[in-house]
């Protein structure tokens, strides 16, 4: 006979999780966790997701059409990330899948690190940091690493959603102007409260001295920094993304930070993570970061708490708090 366990529904967690979260499952499901770290193919996630009815996943876990039809009994997917780019969710939706994220709980760390980022590529703190390691450091001088002054220039925000508002509300105190661009424009009354001004995306670019990438990946956005976007930037300025690797061609970006017409970039993400574009970490103009920018510790346990909990709903039949998509089938 099977023992009560046993006969708890399985969710699957492919990752071991910061925190205590999976101790909201004790006595009400089964986990079933992934020791191994790092990449997963669509393979790997049908064979881990096998039996499973909630699944909760990492932003690097592919959940495809194939995973999906591998795992006929799964009724929800919950991701500990607030991007949801790695999951169909369209056929999430005709298969009656339910797909939860972490919104919100992120936004202030993610907001931080991206300040860090354009912070260090203005000036060019990383650079500074490898010169002394390499004992190049022989006294003060009047032209050593100069960088570039924010006071009084324009950082241009794509995509002005929760992450992005962050990072605007953090421009006034180092005296940058905001203008930003997205499909649609805020109210009136939010624009002036963060003080941002709305300009359409070739704009912004022409016009920003920092552009800092906050939109979704999606079809639409994928390489909205192509090489003929990347040559409107006004010469000299900063990129930092801690986006989507994919919003930016990254070739075309390595070129453009080559040739100096980018003055530097700060990058968390990449486009075909964890690879780097060929001659990327060869610059020296460029901070790259292993995307961690949620990770604060604070913040990925209550990231891992949150999925755990929707996931759970789902298994009990409650509507999960945060959810992207409540895969109701079309034909229903
Ligand atoms: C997310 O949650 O989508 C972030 O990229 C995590 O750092």
């Amino acid at each position: 006979m099977a023992s009560r366990t046993e006969s708890l529904p399985l969710i699957v967690v492919t990752s071991e999780l910061p925190g205590d979260a999976l101790s909201l499952l004790d006595g009400r499901a089964r986990a079933r966790v992934r020791k191994a770290r790092g990449a997963r193919s669509e393979e790997d996630m049908a064979r881990a997701l096998r039996g499973a009815q909630g699944a909760v996943t990492l932003l690097s876990d592919p959940v495809s059409e194939a995973v999906l039809d591998a795992c006929p009994g799964l009724k929800v997917v919950s991701n500990v990330a607030v991007g949801v780019d790695n999951i169909n969710l369209a056929a999430c939706a005709e298969r009656g899948v339910i797909v939860a994220h972490t919104p919100d709980v992120l936004t202030e760390a993610c907001a931080d690190l991206t300040w860090a980022l354009l912070l260090g590529a203005a000036r060019r703190i990383v650079e500074g940091d490898r010169f002394v390691r390499a004992g190049k450091f022989k006294g003060w001088r009047v032209d050593l690493l100069l960088g570039a002054d924010l006071r009084g220039k324009t950082l241009g925000i794509v995509g002005m959603g929760r992450i992005g508002q962050a990072v605007a509300r953090r421009a006034a105190p180092f005296g940058l102007r905001v203008a930003y661009t997205q499909r649609t424009r805020l109210a009136p009354s939010r624009e002036s409260a963060l003080g941002a001004r709305f300009a359409p995306l070739d704009e912004l670019l022409c016009t920003s001295d920092v552009v800092s990438l906050h939109c979704a990946l999606t079809a639409e956005t994928r390489h909205l920094l192509d090489r003929d976007r990347l040559a409107l930037l006004r010469s000299g300025p900063l990129l930092i993304n801690t986006g989507r690797g994919a919003l930016v061609d990254e070739g075309a970006l390595v070129e453009a930070l080559r040739s100096g017409r980018l003055f530097a970039a700060g990058l968390d993400v990449y486009e075909r993570e964890p690879a780097l574009a060929p001659g990327l970490k060869d610059l020296p103009n460029v901070i790259l970061l292993p995307h961690i920018g949620s990770a604060s510790r604070e913040t990925r346990e209550e990231m891992a708490r949150m999925a755990v909990a929707d996931c759970l709903a789902v298994i009990e039949g409650r509507t999960p708090e945060h959810a992207v998509s409540l895969g109701v089938r079309s034909e229903e």
